[in-house]
C-alpha cells in the first residue's frame, strides 16, 4: 500500500511523511532484528524519497501510538534490574543500542538530509514531558541523557522532543494536540513546530467512532500558520490498521482509522482530504511571504484577529475569528471581509480571499460496501471447523512451568494473548467450608478472564478501556477431594501510555479464592500461593492452524458446524473480490477472537462488543468551538468494529484462506467479503470556484441532483432552496461528468444562468453516483 498512500498524500499537498519506529516490531527477540517485509523501514523511507517528499523519523523508541506496550519489546521489561524510561543503565543501554542501530542503518543508506537524503528531522523519546514529574529528579537525568545520546549520534539534522517544554539544547521541543496556535518553543530562536495535529482520535473496544470535522481541522492548521507556525504534521494523515497483536491499550481496536484524511483502507476521506488540499495550496502560494515576512497582529476584539505577513515586495493576510457563534466583519485597507465564526480566511495578497476554513469546496464521498462479486463465489462461505484442544489445560491442568504464585502475564514475553493458569484445591467433606454455598472469586487486571472448574466452563469477565481491574465471582459445584481450577487470561493489547505504564499488572494478579457462604458467615480459601502451573498460548497457535502450510490441515471437519461454541477454530476459502477497491471482511455474528488471511494476521476482532449508546446526535456536527474526542461521535450502540481490512497484498488471484479463532462463541455463517469504495459523491463549490468531482478511479455513472443557488441538506438527501439558476442544471452536469472518472465545472452564472436572489451566497451543489 505504501506507494499509493504516499502518492495520495503528495497529491493532497503533503510534503513530508512522519513515521514512528516500532522497537517491538524490529527487535521482537533481544538482538534478533526484523526489518523485512512490512518492517522494512529503509524501503519505506526510500519510497517517500522516490516521491520527492521529505521524511520525519520519530525513533522514540518509546512511541505511545496506541501501539502494544508503547513500542517496547516485552523482553526489555523482563531484563533483570531494568526500569523503563528512567536513568537506569540496563534500560539506557538497550535504548541506545536500538536507537544507534536505526540511525546507522539510515546513515548507511544516506537517508538523512545532511547526506542528501529525505529525513529532515529526527525524534528522541515521546512526550516525556507529560510524565517526567512522576519520575522525580532521576527523570530529569534521563531526559538529559536522551538529549546527549541523540546528539552523539551525529545525524546532521535537528532532533526534536515533543511535549517537552524543558527540552535540553539543542533538542527542539514541539507541540502535540488538537490546536497548537498558542504554543511557543522554549528557545525563542527555535521554529514553532507541531508534530501531532490530531485529525480525529483513536477508537477503543466499546467506544464510539470519533469524528473531527474538516472545517475545525483546517481552522486549527490555518490558525497555527497565522500565529507563526512553521511545521505542522497530521497525526494521523493515514492511520491504517493495527494488524496482528500490535494494538495497544488495553482495548484499542484493530482499526486505527483516526478519521484521518486517508481512511483505514486507503480511500480518500472526503471532504477532509480535499479541504486540506486547498488549504495547503493557499498556504504554499504565499510561501515566500510566510517564510520571509514580518508579522503584525491586530486584535480586533471578540476573538477576531487580523495578521499581516510582509516582505519588501509582498504581503499576505490571515483574518481569524475564534468566536464560536458570531460571524465577524473585518475592515481592512478599505474593504470589508466576512469571516464566519470559528474560521480563518487566507488572503495571499491581502485583497482577495483565497480560502476560508469554514467554506468547504471539496466533494463529500459516501462510502459503500459491496458484497464479493467474484465469479463463481457461492452465496455463503463453506466453513470447516475444529475445537481448540483444551484437554491438557482444562481437563488435566498440565503446563510448561510451575510456581507457587500467580504470575504477571508480562513475564511470558508477550508471545501470545493467552496464558493458562492452573491449580487444584483439595476440599474434604469435613472441611468447614464444605457445607456452604461455594463460589470462585478471581481478582483480574482488566484483560479477559475465562474460568473453568473441574473441566466445566463457569464464566468469563473483562473490564474495558481505562478500567484496570475487576473481581470475578461465580457459584461453583465442587466435589469432595481434588478439584481442578483452570483460568485462561487473554490480553487485549498492553498499556501504552502514562507514568510507569509498564508496571501496570496484567493477567491474574489474584487473589484467587474459594468463598463459602452461609448466612452472614463467610469462609475464604486463598489459592494464590498454591502451586500454579502455566501454559503459554493456545494449542492451535502452537500447531499454527492459521498457516497455510500447517501440518495439521487434515483435522478440520466439515459437518456439524457449531455456532456459539467457545474456543473454536473456523476455516474457509474464498476468491478475492474482483477489481482493485479495498477489501474488508464483515465479521458480524462473531464474538471475539483473531483472524488470519493466508496466514497473515488481520488482527483481533470483536464485533459483539457494542459501542456505548449515548452521545451520538442525528444533527450534523457543529464544527464551531473547541474539539475534543467526545464531540461529534457516531456509531452509538453498533458493533465497535464490524469490518476488518484485508489488504489486497495479503490475497492471491487463486484461492484464499480465512482462519478464525473464536474465543467467545459466534456464528460464522454471516461472514462475507466486501469491497469498499465511494458510492455517492457530492460536489460543493461556492460561486466562482471550481467544483471538482471524482469517483476515485471509477466512472461517474449518473447525476442525481444539481443546483446553482442555495440548496440544503447532506449528501444523499439534498434539497433545493428558494434560489436557483437554469433549470437544466442536471443536464449541464451530466454532459460534463457522466462516464468520466473525474470532472470539474465552474460554479458561475456564465455556466448556470442568472438567479433572482440577491444577497444569498450561491453554491453549485451536485450529487453523483459512482
Ligand atoms: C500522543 C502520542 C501519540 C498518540 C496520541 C494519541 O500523546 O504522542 O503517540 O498516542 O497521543 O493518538
Amino acid at each position: 500500500m505504501w506507494p499509493d498512500l504516499i502518492k495520495k498524500a503528495k497529491e493532497g499537498g503533503i510534503d513530508a511523511i512522519e513515521t514512528y519506529v516500532f522497537w517491538n516490531a524490529h527487535e521482537p527477540v533481544r538482538r534478533q532484528y526484523d526489518f523485512s517485509g512490512n518492517n522494512d523501514l529503509i524501503r519505506f523511507i526510500k519510497t517517500i524519497q522516490s516521491e520527492g517528499l521529505y521524511a520525519v523519523l520519530r525513533i522514540g523508541p518509546y512511541v505511545c501510538a496506541e501501539w502494544n506496550f508503547g513500542g517496547f519489546p516485552m523482553w526489555l521489561k523482563n531484563l533483570p534490574g531494568v526500569e523503563l524510561r528512567t536513568a537506569n543503565t540496563v534500560f539506557m543501554n538497550e535504548m541506545q543500542n536500538f536507537t544507534s542501530l536505526v540511525v546507522d542503518m539510515v546513515k548507511e543508506e544516506k537517508l538523512f538530509a545532511s547526506q542528501g537524503g529525505p529525513i529532515i528531522l529526527a525524534q528522541i523519546e515521546n512526550e516525556y514531558g507529560n510524565v517526567i514529574s512522576s519520575y522525580g529528579a532521576i527523570g530529569k537525568a534521563y531526559l538529559d541523557w536522551c538529549a546527549n545520546m541523540a546528539e552523539s549520534l551525529d545525524v546532521g539534522v535537528p532532533w526534536i522532543m515533543c511535549q517537552q517544554n524543558d527540552a535540553p539544547e539543542p533538542m527542539i521541543n514541539t507541540c502535540n494536540g488538537w490546536y497548537c496556535d498558542s504554543f511557543t518553543p522554549n528557545n525563542p530562536n527555535s521554529p514553532k513546530m507541531w508534530t501531532e495535529n490530531w485529525t480525529g482520535w483513536f477508537k477503543n473496544w466499546g467506544g464510539k467512532d470519533p469524528l473531527r470535522t474538516a472545517e475545525d481541522l483546517a481552522f486549527a492548521v490555518a490558525r497555527f500558520f497565522q500565529f507563526g507556525g512553521t511545521f505542522q504534521n497530521y497525526y494521523m494523515y493515514h492511520g491504517g490498521t493495527n494488524f496482528g497483536r500490535t494494538a495497544g491499550g488495553p482495548y484499542i481496536t484493530t482499526s486505527y482509522d483516526y478519521d484521518a484524511p486517508i481512511n483505514e483502507f486507503g480511500n480518500l476521506n472526503q471532504p477532509k482530504w480535499g479541504h486540506l488540499k486547498e488549504l495547503h495550496h493557499a498556504l504554499k502560494s504565499m510561501e515566500k511571504t510566510l517564510t520571509h515576512g514580518n508579522i503584525t497582529h491586530v486584535d480586533m476584539g471578540n476573538g477576531v484577529t487580523a495578521t499581516t505577513y510582509a516582505t519588501d515586495e509582498t504581503t499576505g493576510c490571515f483574518f481569524g475569528n475564534a468566536n464560536t457563534t458570531t460571524d465577524a466583519t473585518v475592515a481592512f485597507l478599505g474593504r470589508e471581509f466576512n469571516v464566519p465564526a470559528w474560521s480563518v480566511s487566507i488572503l495571499p495578497d491581502c485583497r482577495l480571499e483565497a480560502y476560508n476554513t469554514a467554506k468547504v469546496n471539496a466533494q463529500t464521498s459516501v462510502m459503500v460496501k459491496k458484497k464479493n462479486a467474484a465469479e463463481s463465489e457461492p452465496e455463503s462461505l463453506n466453513w470447516k471447523w475444529r475445537p481448540e484442544n483444551t484437554d491438557e489445560t482444562v481437563v488435566l491442568g498440565k503446563g510448561h512451568l510451575s510456581l507457587n504464585q500467580l504470575m504477571d502475564q508480562k513475564m511470558i514475553n508477550d508471545v501470545s494473548d493467552y496464558l493458562w493458569y492452573m491449580t487444584s484445591v483439595n476440599i474434604e467433606d469435613d472441611d468447614p467450608i464444605w457445607s456452604r454455598d461455594l463460589s470462585i472469586r478471581v481478582n483480574g487486571t482488566g484483560h479477559i478472564l475465562h474460568a473453568f472448574v473441574n473441566s466445566k466452563y463457569v464464566g468469563s469477565q473483562w473490564a474495558g478501556y481505562g478500567v484496570f481491574n475487576y473481581t470475578f465471582e461465580k457459584k461453583v459445584k465442587l466435589k469432595p477431594g481434588k478439584n481442578q481450577i483452570t483460568l485462561l487470561s487473554a490480553t487485549v493489547g498492553f498499556q501504552n501510555y502514562g507514568p510507569y505504564f509498564d508496571t501496570i499488572a496484567s493477567g491474574v494478579p489474584g487473589p484467587v479464592e474459594i468463598v463459602g457462604k452461609k448466612g452472614d458467615e463467610t469462609i475464604v480459601k486463598d489459592l494464590s500461593r498454591h502451586k500454579w502451573t502455566y501454559k503459554v498460548g493456545l494449542h492451535g497457535e502452537e500447531k499454527k492452524l492459521y498457516r497455510l502450510d500447517s501440518r495439521h490441515a487434515s483435522k478440520w471437519q466439515a459437518d456439524n458446524l457449531p455456532v456459539h461454541r467457545k474456543f473454536t477454530w473456523y476455516k474457509t476459502t474464498f476468491k478475492a473480490p474482483l477489481g482493485t477497491d479495498p477489501v474488508v471482511v464483515d465479521l458480524m455474528g462473531l464474538g471475539k477472537g483473531h483472524a488470519w488471511v493466508n496466514g497473515h494476521s488481520i488482527g483481533r476482532y470483536w464485533p459483539s462488543y457494542l459501542a456505548e449508546n449515548d452521545g451520538c446526535s442525528l444533527e450534523p456536527c457543529d464544527y464551531r468551538g473547541t474539539y475534543d474526542n467526545n464531540k461529534c461521535v457516531s456509531n452509538c450502540g453498533q458493533p465497535t468494529q464490524r469490518w476488518y481490512h484485508v489488504p489486497r497484498s495479503f490475497m492471491t488471484d487463486a484461492e484464499n484462506t480465512l482462519v478464525l479463532f473464536e474465543e467467545f462463541g459466534g456464528n460464522p455463517s454471516l461472514v462475507s467479503f466486501q469491497t469498499i469504495a465511494p458510492g455517492t459523491v457530492c460536489g460543493n463549490a461556492y460561486e466562482n470556484k471550481t467544483m471538482e468531482l471524482s469517483c476515485e478511479g471509477r466512472p461517474i455513472s449518473a447525476i442525481r441532483f444539481a443546483n446553482f443557488g442555495d440548496s440544503n441538506g447532506t449528501c444523499g438527501a439534498l434539497v433545493t432552496g428558494s434560489c436557483q439558476g437554469r433549470n437544466d442544471a442536471i443536464s449541464i452536469v451530466q454532459n460534463a461528468c457522466v462516464g468520466k472518472e473525474s470532472c470539474s465545472i465552474e460554479a458561475s452564472e456564465e455556466v448556470f444562468g442568472s438567479t433572482n436572489c440577491d444577497g444569498v451566497a450561491r453554491k453549485l451543489v451536485v450529487e453523483a453516483v459512482c
